[in-house]
């Protein structure tokens, strides 16, 4: 019997030692200390031996009782402890390693030059200002001399959004909005979004346009070639060679389309400028009188000129880009260059 003792001490203390959470140790100890435990279970068969036997035994199993409680008590205490030292360690946090950067935004390469072109425009006096989206037929077309089954409006594919509702087309339906409620002198300078049913490697439905429209006494086209040299000598350089070029939209008269000297190829020809040595940037052209009327203007006691151009194109050429597309994917490789 006392070796069966000794037996069980060996066993509890093996286990003990092996136990690694608190639940486990507590179960141990419920299994050789509990009242219906092991040890209690043989100290019940004390009564089947010898009298003389009984001390020692009971004496014995007492022992083993109290060290099998104090090595519990022991190894409950340091159980904790690892388990501490388990989660310290894997929520150790290493200070020394180096911050997570925050991200800077950059300037959209077509707001850039469009803040440009509206700050060399403000040198000049004009003022920024701007106009809807979703336009009315009337301003888009109509009271720029483009009546409805005019063939002119075949020039610009169109968005509908009812028969006399459109997504704009241009940025000319702010010259009317800006007349029709202020008199001259007028100096203004509008840019924003257009859309036009088009989809290619120079074309998005949506892009960008900025207009221009002076207004006053005695404007010549001579004050519109001297203000549209100053402007694309200042965006392209001093020594950019230009091209006025008789061209024809319905709300001027006459009209100009103006041509920068190729920048790739500086006029010896490429494929950006298809061969030409020239490459197309604005239109332009003293406003027509009917427009003029429109407004309630007197044609023949102010005159004026207005322009338009595309920012994409602009941006293409500055920083020699060669797909349109590119500005609005949004990709960070790209926009992060600017
Ligand atoms: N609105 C014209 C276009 O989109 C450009 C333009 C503006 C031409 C002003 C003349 C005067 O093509």
């Amino acid at each position: 019997m006392k070796e069966g003792l000794e037996e069980l001490r060996k066993k509890a203390n093996t286990e003990l030692d092996s136990a690694v959470c608190r639940e486990e140790l507590l179960a141990i100890k419920t299994r050789y200390l509990g009242r219906k435990g092991l040890l209690t279970q043989f100290l019940r068969k004390l009564k089947d031996v010898p009298a003389e036997a009984r001390p020692a035994l009971g004496q014995l199993s007492n022992v083993i009782k109290e060290s099998l409680s104090r090595r519990t008590e022991e190894r409950l205490k340091n159980v904790g402890l690892v388990k501490k030292d388990g989660i310290l360690q894997e929520e150790k946090i290493d200070v020394t390693l180096p911050g997570r950067g925050v991200e800077y935004g950059k300037i959209h390469p077509v707001t850039r030059v469009s803040n440009e072109i509206c700050e060399i425009f403000s040198i000049l006096g004009f003022n920024v200002v701007e106009g809807p989206e979703v336009e009315l037929d009337y301003y888009n077309f109509e009271a720029l001399n483009i009546p409805k089954d005019h063939p002119a409006r075949d020039m610009q594919d169109t968005f509908y959004v009812t028969d006399d509702v459109v997504l704009r087309t241009h940025t000319s339906p702010v010259q009317i909005r800006v007349m029709e409620k202020e008199q001259p002198p007028i100096r203004i300078i509008s840019p924003g979004k257009v859309y036009r049913p088009d989809s290619d490697i120079s074309h998005t439905p949506m892009f960008h346009q900025i207009e221009g429209l002076l207004v006053d006494k005695g404007i010549t086209f001579g004050d519109l070639k001297g203000i549209l040299t100053f402007f694309l000598h200042e965006v392209f350089g001093k020594d950019t060679l230009l091209r006025f070029r008789p061209s024809f939209f319905p709300f001027t008269e006459p009209s100009a389309e103006v041509d920068i000297q190729c920048v790739m190829c500086h006029g010896a020809g490429c494929s950006v400028c298809g061969q030409s040595g020239w490459l197309e940037i604005l239109g332009s052209g003293m406003v027509d009188p009917e427009v003029f009327k429109t407004v309630g203007y007197d044609p023949e006691a102010v005159s004026g000129f207005a322009f338009g151009l595309g920012l994409e194109r602009i941006a293409m050429l500055k920083y020699g880009i060669s797909d349109i597309r590119l500005f609005f994917e949004n990709d960070q490789k790209f926009l992060k260059q600017f």
